[in-house]
C-alpha cells in the first residue's frame, strides 16, 4: 500500500508530507518499515540526515537517499527501459525472466506497470508507469499512438511486401485490414515500420501476412520519443516532462531512410 493524497497536510501555504509517508509513497515498504528505515539513520533528505519519521517536507523537487542511493521524489513515476530479449512483460512469466526484475524494487513495489507489451524475443523501448490514465491513453486502440519498429526479416524484402504492409493486410481475428502508417526498406532484410495499433504479435502477423517472417524486432520510438542510444539494453531511465511532451507528439516522418538522424 502506498501513501495517498490524504497524507499531505498544509503548512505555511505549502503541501507537506511526513517523511515516513513520503518514503511509503515511493515504494520503500509499509509505513512501519519506512519509519524503521528512517529511525535507523539510513535516510537523507536533500543532502542531510534525517532520523525523524514525522519530519515534514514539501516533496516537489525533493531528493532523498536510502542507504546511499539517490532518489528523486516523483508523485507519479514514468520510466523508459531498453528491453533486452529473453524477458516477459509479466509479473508471472511462463518460460523466461520477468521484465520487472530489471527495475529497482521500490519502483515495482509502488506499482509501476509496463505500458503495453513487447514479446519475449523483442527488444527496445518499453515504458512503465503507475499512472493508470497514462497507461490507458497509450494502450487504448482508439488513441492511435504511433510506434516505430525496426524489423530484420528472414527473406529478402521486395516492393510488393512494402506495398502490402502500407496498403493493409487481412489478419486472422481482425475485422478490418491493418496497415502500417509508414514502412521503409532499410536494406535487403531490414524494414522500419510505424504502426498505430498495439495488438498481440501485430508486427509479426503483418510481416507474415505480407509473405515474409520476422527474425528480430526492435522498438525504436513511441510518439516522438526515440529510445536514447545511450540507454544500454537492460537499463532504465526516469522520463522528464520534456520526454512526456515528446511521447505525446507524432513521430517525425519515419519513412525517411535517414530517420531519426
Ligand atoms: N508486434 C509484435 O509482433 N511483437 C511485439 O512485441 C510488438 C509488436
Amino acid at each position: 500500500m502506498t501513501a495517498g493524497l490524504g497524507s499531505f497536510v498544509e503548512k505555511g501555504g505549502l503541501l507537506v508530507i511526513e517523511l515516513e509517508r513520503l518514503l511509503q509513497s515511493q515504494g520503500f515498504g509499509s509505513r512501519a518499515e519506512c519509519r524503521a528505515l528512517i529511525a535507523r539513520g539510513r535516510v537523507t533528505v536533500d543532502g542531510s540526515f534525517c532520523d525523524d519519521p514525522s519530519a515534514c517536507f514539501s516533496p516537489e523537487g525533493l531528493s532523498f537517499t536510502v542507504d546511499g542511493v539517490l532518489w528523486p521524489y516523483r508523485r507519479l513515476a514514468y520510466l523508459a527501459l531498453n528491453k533486452p530479449a529473453g524477458y516477459e512483460c509479466s509479473h508471472r512469466p511462463g518460460q523466461h525472466a520477468s521484465i520487472y526484475i530489471l527495475l529497482p524494487s521500490p519502483l515495482v513495489k509502488r506499482g509501476v506497470q509496463a505500458v503495453g507489451r513487447l514479446d519475449q524475443d523483442a527488444t527496445g523501448l518499453l515504458l512503465f508507469t503507475d499512472d493508470g490514465a497514462f497507461i490507458h491513453a497509450y494502450t487504448s486502440p482508439r488513441k492511435l499512438v504511433p510506434k516505430v519498429y525496426e524489423v530484420v526479416t528472414r527473406h529478402l524484402v521486395d516492393d510488393a511486401q512494402v506495398a502490402a504492409l502500407l496498403g493493409g493486410l487481412e489478419l486472422h481475428r481482425e475485422t478490418k485490414p491493418v496497415a502500417a502508417v509508414a514502412c521503409c526498406r532499410l536494406s535487403e532484410r531490414r524494414l522500419r515500420l510505424t504502426l498505430t495499433l498495439g495488438k498481440y504479435h501485430l508486427v509479426k502477423r503483418m510481416v507474415a501476412a505480407a509473405g515474409n517472417r520476422v527474425e528480430s524486432l526492435h522498438r525504436l520510438a513511441i510518439g516522438g520519443f526515440i529510445l536514447p542510444p545511450a540507454l544500454a539494453p537492460g537499463a532504465w531511465m526516469w522520463l522528464a516532462e520534456s520526454d512526456l511532451d515528446l511521447l505525446a507528439r507524432r513521430v517525425p516522418d519515419s519513412s525517411d531512410k535517414n530517420w531519426p538522424a
